[in-house]
């Protein structure tokens, strides 16, 4: 009953079987092979654009390629404070990028807008020798809180990026819960919005370990093998990584492993509002949930079995628990009827 994070998950069993099969035989090697040419081309087909795709193994070297070609040493890339490039990926952005500087920026539910970016970006010093020149914004879609860019709030932001000549990256390592959510064309809360680079994840919806680099501008697409393999990020057997993003494609699963992680949130959201205490921190759009909750509550679930996180920096009692395409449905229920049961026994 692990509420822990969405990559606790295993492997979806088609991408597995996709796995054992690739395993058959000999292929071309560093990404030559026929698998990973038809998952491009699946994926201007998904993205109705022409595109270039590069597959790699973590989502941290995804999001940090994307941003090397956007990037000077000198650059800026504005993102939100609490941003995975920002707290979590061990300063890679900037190692990759050769240095640049990442710019934290403040916003509700994780989410940056278009008006304080413009803030912003007005005081950046542009042209002026002594600041790091404004080069990039990143966006997480699904945010790091689990809500959602609406295609009208990343439209706002790409107008912005347009005027000021930026790039517009997107962390996608949830795009398919965000996608799911919103109802959304994958178009429309990418390059019809602005962004140029998406780094696109599949591990935590389902994949052993694959993300994929989508490139929209061909500009950007020029030096990206070149830094992945620099990088060490160019696997010797790519078809294998390649095998996982196929089948997760393939008849949209990776849409339907997101409606289920996304489902099982909403239900447990929807039965702990009845939890007396509880309180949510923020809309559950994808598959993550932020809860306050009293703290003997939250010592009985965890002597029931249940794991989750205690969110840090937050106040005392603030968790996260997250869900994901393998969540079984009795375990959101088992939790929401032993929070009940020990919020009855505290009364
Ligand atoms: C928003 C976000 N981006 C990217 C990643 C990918 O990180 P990793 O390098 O662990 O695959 C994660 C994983 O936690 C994440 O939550």
């Amino acid at each position: 009953m692990d509420f822990r994070s969405d990559n606790v998950a295993g492997v979806a069993p088609e991408i597995m079987a996709a796995l054992a099969k690739a395993n058959e035989g000999t292929s071309a090697s560093y990404g030559a092979d026929d698998i990973t040419a038809r998952v491009e081309r699946r994926l201007t087909e998904i993205f109705e654009h022409p595109l270039r795709a590069f597959p790699v193994v973590t989502g941290t070297s995804a999001n940090s390629l994307a941003l090397a070609v956007m990037t000077p040493p000198f650059g800026a890339i504005y993102c939100h404070e609490a941003a995975h490039i920002m707290v979590d990926e061990c300063g890679a952005p900037e190692m990759y990028t050769g240095g640049a500087k990442l710019v934290p920026m403040a916003g509700k539910g994780a989410k940056i807008t278009a008006a304080d970016l413009d803030r912003a970006l007005a005081d950046a010093g542009i042209g002026e020798v002594h600041h790091v020149q404004p080069a990039a914004i990143s966006l997480t879609q699904a945010t790091e809180l689990g809500t959602c860019y609406r295609a009208a709030e990343i439209e706002a932001i790409g107008e912005i990026a347009a005027r000021y000549r930026l790039g517009l990256h997107m962390d996608g390592a949830r795009f398919a819960n965000a996608l799911v959510h919103l109802g959304a064309k994958p178009k429309d809360i990418t390059w019809k919005a602005g962004v140029r680079a998406l780094s696109l994840g599949a591990t935590k919806n389902g994949a052993l370990a694959a993300e994929i680099v989508i490139l929209f501008d061909p500009v950007l697409a020029e030096t990206f093998a070149y830094r992945r393999k620099r990088a060490g990020h160019l696997i010797s057997k790519m078809r294998f990584v390649s095998a996982q993003l196929d089948a997760y494609f393939i008849d949209d699963l990776w849409l339907r492993l997101a409606r289920h992680a996304n489902a099982m949130a909403k239900d447990l959201a929807a039965g702990l509002l009845s939890v007396p205490g509880m309180h949510l921190l923020h809309a559950v759009e994808a598959n993550e949930i932020f809860a306050k909750l009293p703290a003997g509550i939250l010592g009985g679930l965890r002597r029931a079995g249940f794991s989750f996180y205690d969110w840090p920096g937050a106040e005392p009692g603030t968790i996260r628990l997250v869900t994901s395409f393998a969540t079984d449905p009795r375990h959101v229920a088992a939790f929401i009827s032993t929070a009940k049961n020990l919020a009855s026994a505290a009364a």
